[in-house]
């Protein structure tokens, strides 16, 4: 990442932290009793997506500018995160935990693929996207496409983005507003569970190791 000045680091911390709980909102209104509770063998960091419908088909382009869709993926574990690549602190730290718990998994990542989505798709281009992923791990798939489609991708997994308020029209160096959670997809597409923003490498890994079988 290129070195921002201060003010844009905090309000970066505000701008990624500060809507992480929109989406546990939303999972848990759709959950239904509040007796209902993450499964026994949860980690913590873990938040349970029972009866969340989250989720679905999507078609985008990968960072070496092929296009992709969900399917293209069935048979392998996804760990999903979305954000964007000039995201000043809270992005960078929840990709290196991604590629992190992919290398305490060892061989069993074979059958993981950790992806970044990007909700920035203006800036974030393909070559953007490759530069980007290159610098977290080897075997990150960034994805990008266009507005609309990050637009339905967004709105299926409950994602929460905008430019943060006060950004002049036709700005380009702009801070975005966004949920931050890891998602674990299974071979099926179906989402399996989430990661809160800041859990630990170790607490993903073994959380995903669980259901590798
Ligand atoms: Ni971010």
């Amino acid at each position: 990442m290129t070195s921002r000045p201060i003010l844009y680091f905090a309000l970066g911390v505000v701008a990624c932290v500060g809507v992480a709980w929109a989406l546990v909102a939303v999972v848990k209104d759709r959950r239904g009793p509040v007796t209902a509770s993450a499964p026994a063998d949860a980690v913590p960091g873990e938040v349970s997506v029972a009866g969340a419908e989250l989720g679905g088909p999507f078609t985008l382009t990968d960072h070496t500018g092929r296009r992709v869709s969900d399917t293209d993926f069935r048979g392998r574990f996804l760990l999903i995160y979305f954000g964007y690549a000039y995201c000043p602190d809270v992005c960078p730290t929840e990709l290196q935990a991604i590629a992190r718990a992919i290398d305490l998994l060892g061989p069993a990542a074979d059958r993981v693929v950790p992806v970044f989505i990007t909700v920035d798709p203006a800036r974030d281009d393909v070559a953007h996207m490759a530069e980007y992923v290159r610098a977290f791990h080897p075997r990150m798939v960034g994805l990008t496409g266009s507005e609309a489609e990050i637009a339905a991708v967004a709105k299926a997994y409950k994602v929460y983005h905008r430019k943060a308020p006060g950004t002049a029209p036709g700005a380009r160096d702009y801070l975005v507003d966004h949920t931050s959670f890891i998602y674990l997809v299974g071979p099926d597409g179906k989402v399996v569970t989430l990661f809160r923003g800041g859990t630990a490498p170790e607490a993903v890994a073994a959380a995903v190791r669980a259901r590798l079988g």
